[in-house]
């Protein structure tokens, strides 16, 4: 039996290996997917409170159910270690780490290095890799493998393996989770996706191979750019119609109505979490290695980045309206995450709002049911979510509806404040007709 055929029966009987590296919002699920499969699953993070959690039984993701953890880790089927060389004992690993962008706007493969350097330590015959973390096209095959490829007596594609997966991860998401939703895979050679294929079809209902490790990436990039670039479309129409005096919220129910050819995207305060932000941005990073210039993506982002600062504006503008000066006046910001009903506030432009209302003197509070404390790293302010939120509800000069979480009660909240900006259209189209209310 060649080394494949082997594999492939030990992901078929459950008797391989697994270790997902990077315990997150993307890797937890994972591992917990696997562990349910029935494999036994080892998750590796050097994040020493999330391994202890893991192996109480806890959960900190908030799409895992601390019941799901406390049962697998019972079971025997999950556990976690900060000890990157129990991937010796491994036969699959999944990485899961993060990606993000450097203050100069680069790629930072940092994350993708360590765990590489690791594998490299415990890479042995028999052994499925698969990256998760979202890149440009071509990390898979430039950036792992060469590394990984020091051994020279083992080829890959014969006795270990190499393979890119995009993550899909919707966080907050019910109808579609690690189970249900497509996972395309691509390998360095046609056996690297075999075998990859082979194991995640054991755990997730639907696969979708592709020719390459580069067609994977890709078509991680083209689903998130494809995001961006609508949400910026529709950001530029809100900016477009409020010079028109037209609802823009209303022109999209309008066009949502054709069956066909449409896709309904919101406007908002600006982008925000782990993916859509940058990930077109790791794409544009690697088109200018090809003296090529993404203008789709630099344009979107352009006028995505710049939301929080239009939105600020309009707040400003809206409370002269109403006689009421910014500086001093008491703001409170209802939703710290970047979308609504999560606890994510990566890239959140609320931050970036709450630094605009403070530059220009204003006073300002937040609340959020799921973020209790911001700190914000690069402009050094932190403070706590209220606490008695009807209470600052009505105190407030102004409210500033960032974030839609479904746990508000929008009719108390329009009863209650003397004047709100909803970035959301959170009040709805009813809200329309009060004086107190400016929408996006
Ligand atoms: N969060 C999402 O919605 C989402 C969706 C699709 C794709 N992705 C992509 O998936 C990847 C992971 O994102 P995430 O949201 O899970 O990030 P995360 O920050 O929630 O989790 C990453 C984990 O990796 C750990 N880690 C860092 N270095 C490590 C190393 N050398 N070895 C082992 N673990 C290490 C961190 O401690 C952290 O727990 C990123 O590339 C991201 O772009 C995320």
């Amino acid at each position: 039996m060649s080394i494949k055929e082997d594999l492939i029966k030990k992901f078929k009987n459950k008797a391989a290996r697994v270790g997902v590296v990077g315990l997150g919002y993307v890797g937890l699920p994972l591992a917990v997917v696997f562990a349910e499969a029935g494999f036994k699953v080892t998750g590796i993070d050097p994040d020493k409170h999330k391994i202890e959690k893991i192996n109480r039984g806890e959960s900190y993701i908030p799409d895992v159910s601390t019941e799901v953890v406390a049962k697998l880790v019972k079971q025997g089927a999950l556990t976690a270690s900060v000890d990157p060389l129990i991937l010796k004992t491994m036969d699959a690993v999944s990485i899961c780490v993060p990606t993000p962008l450097r203050q100069t706007g680069d790629p930072d493969m940092s994350y993708i290095l360590a765990a590489t350097n690791d594998l490299v330590k415990t890479l042995h015959s028999g052994m499925v890799i698969v990256l998760q973390s979202t890149t440009y096209p071509g990390t898979t095959r430039e950036v792992l493998l060469p590394k990984l490829n020091q051994d020279q007596a083992m080829q890959v594609g014969k006795d270990w393996f190499l393979a890119f997966s995009p993550e899909r991860v919707d966080p907050g998401r019910e109808d579609w989770n690690t189970y249900n939703t497509p996972k395309v895979i691509g390998g360095i050679t046609s056996d690297c996706t075999e075998v990859a294929s082979a194991w995640y079809s054991e755990a997730i209902q639907t696969i979708v191979p592709v020719s390459s490790a580069e067609a994977a990436e890709m078509a991680k990039l083209l689903e998130n750019t494809f995001r961006m670039i609508n949400i910026g479309l529709v950001n530029e129409m809100a900016i477009m119609c409020e010079r028109l005096h037209v609802d823009v919220w209303e022109v999209i129910e309008a066009a949502a109505t054709k069956p066909f050819g449409f896709m309904k995207f919101t406007p908002g305060p600006g982008l925000g979490g782990h993916c859509i932000p940058i990930d077109p941005l790791y794409l544009s990073w690697k088109m200018k290695s090809f003296n090529y210039n993404a203008r789709f993506i630099e344009l979107a982002s352009e006028i995505n980045t710049n939301m929080p600062r239009y939105v600020v504006n309009r707040i400003m503008e809206a409370m002269n309206q109403r006689g009421i000066l910014l500086k001093n006046a008491n703001v409170l910001v209802l939703g710290a995450a970047y979308k609504p009903d999560i606890d994510d506030v990566r890239e959140s432009p609320t931050l970036d709002i709450i630094g605009l209302l403070r530059e220009r003197g204003a006073v300002v509070t937040y609340h959020d049911p799921y973020i209790p404390h911001i700190h914000h790293e690069v402009d050094g302010w932190q403070m706590d979510s209220v606490q008695d939120l009807m209470k600052s509800i009505k105190d407030a000069d102004a409210v500033v509806i960032a974030t839609n979480h479904k746990f508000y009660d929008y009719e108390a909240i329009l009863k209650s404040a003397r004047f709100i900006f909803d970035t959301r259209n959170a009040l709805g189209f009813g809200s329309k007709q009060f004086e107190k209310v400016t929408r996006l």
